[in-house]
């Protein structure tokens, strides 16, 4: 069963590898000899008041002599891209920049001779632009080292905001939603006290977690805020970097151990079960630092197609791993419903694992697939909302996982009458006959 799952799963990602989301913040590209005829930059939402700031320096072409006017940089939307894509194999025109379906920023004619230029470019169009580099004559090498930053101007006091536009209200929303993990582990907390004499270990896991979710998100805000100001995370992505790093391997280890059933329906770890941490936690660590690669990489770089597809490659590993442990607790309690004398109990703790299984499934689908299926789908504008729903879904999985596995006084699987009993037995007895 698990295997099954498994398979779509990778398969659903694989689309996903080729759809990508730069948060634009200012960037640094050194380009040396280079003959490629385009070179996308980075990506970002306008508004109605945005500006493009580009700053050239070091340029240096092999050959000077050629009609400059061939080289430049433009600005294009992704669906205007595919139009010029085709005036470009029909011939209407011979090099990107001559099409008039782009906005051209900046052309090498201009130049005159000097190595560096600034300029602003304000766009005034609200929409998704890509910035693009065309050099539409093949033997001509270009060096250059790029700086480009593009904002929207806010507010009566124009100030800049970095983000792009679908992405602005990100800050706020991680923020309220770090306030929501925050009152969950002050509830937890307080749970724990009142229960404490039916608190397990895992109780304690299921604490940290939270709270390492919780200031994951803080720093999360705090970092896109820094960038929305400033353009740069100045420091601020490290601490939430190291707290996404705590908070996946925390996250993975608890799926695993609820689902071996640890500390609540045995006090240790089996052999099997063991091996899955052991290949879960390093794999973690290697989709953090790949996490780290992709978010810090421009969002055309070839180095991170090949870190996202590794990425996607220990995720998936990752997600299959733990559903592994679920399966074999199913497995064992209904092993031992047949052959116990309590099947009530059993069965409780089967449903139990049951849910937990389809709810892990749903909480990885909806985390990876339905969220890159949104961000595809989605306009520029409202991005966001792709954002903000997978962390609705990950609340939801938290929420759930709590309630279920709350430490209870009244424990039900060790207090069941006997009418109950054989119910269960009865229903178990049905099961069997509806699998056969
Ligand atoms: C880039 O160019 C703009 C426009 O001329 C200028 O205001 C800005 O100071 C430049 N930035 C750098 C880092 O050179």
């Amino acid at each position: 069963m698990a295997m099954m799952t498994c398979r779509s799963l990778l398969l659903l990602l694989l689309i996903s590898l080729f759809v990508s989301f730069g948060f634009a913040e200012i960037r640094f590209t050194e380009i040396r000899s280079d003959v490629r005829p385009i070179i996308p930059f980075d990506e970002f939402g306008f508004t109605h008041n945005g500006r493009l700031e580009l700053n050239l320096s070091q340029i240096d072409l092999s050959d000077k002599n050629l009609d400059l006017n061939k080289i430049g940089f433009f600005l294009c939307t992704r669906d205007t891209w595919f139009h010029v894509l085709e005036q470009l194999n029909d011939h209407h025109v011979t090099c990107a920049l001559d099409s008039e379906l782009v906005k051209v920023v900046f052309r090498f004619e201009s130049l005159k001779g000097k190595t560096s230029v600034n300029a602003v470019f304000p766009v005034n169009n609200a929409d998704q632009y890509t910035l693009l580099f065309a050099n539409c004559l093949s033997q001509v090498k270009v060096s250059m080292t790029v700086r480009s930053a593009m904002y929207n101007l806010e507010g009566k006091q124009n100030s800049r905001d970095y983000l792009s536009a679908g992405k602005t209200i990100l800050p706020r929303v991680y923020f309220l939603l770090s306030l929501v993990y925050f009152s969950l582990a002050g509830i937890w907390v307080y749970f724990l006290y009142k229960k404490r004499l039916t608190v397990f270990r895992i109780h304690f896991f299921m604490l940290a977690v939270i709270v390492l979710k919780a200031f994951n998100l803080v720093f999360e805000a705090e970092d896109k805020s820094y960038i929305k100001r400033t353009g740069s995370a100045h420091g601020w992505d490290v601490l939430f970097y190291i707290f996404s790093f705590l908070k996946g391997i925390m996250l993975f280890t608890l799926i695993v151990l609820i689902g071996t059933g640890w500390s609540f329906l045995k006090p240790y770890l089996q052999d099997k079960e063991k091996k899955v941490l052991m290949i879960v936690i390093p794999l973690q660590v290697v989709a953090n630092i790949a996490q780290v690669v992709i978010d810090e990489a421009s969002p055309f770089g070839q180095d991170r197609v090949t870190w996202k597809q590794l990425f996607l490659l220990v995720d998936v590993i990752c997600c299959c791993a733990v559903l592994f442990p679920i399966v074999w607790s199913i497995k064992n309690l209904r092993e031992a419903a047949r052959t116990d004398g309590k099947a009530a109990v059993n069965l409780m703790k089967l449903t139990l694992f049951r849910q937990y299984y389809v709810v892990v499934i749903c909480y990885i689908y909806f985390t990876r697939v339905v969220v890159y299926a949104l961000e595809t789908i989605t306009s520029y504008k409202y991005l966001w909302t792709a954002v903000l729903a997978g962390e609705l879904a990950t609340l939801a999985f938290y929420v759930f996982t709590g309630y279920k596995f709350k430490p209870e006084a009244h424990n039900p699987y060790f207090a069941i009458d006997d009418e109950e009993e054989e119910a269960a037995a009865e229903q178990l007895k049905l099961e069997d006959e509806f699998e056969l």
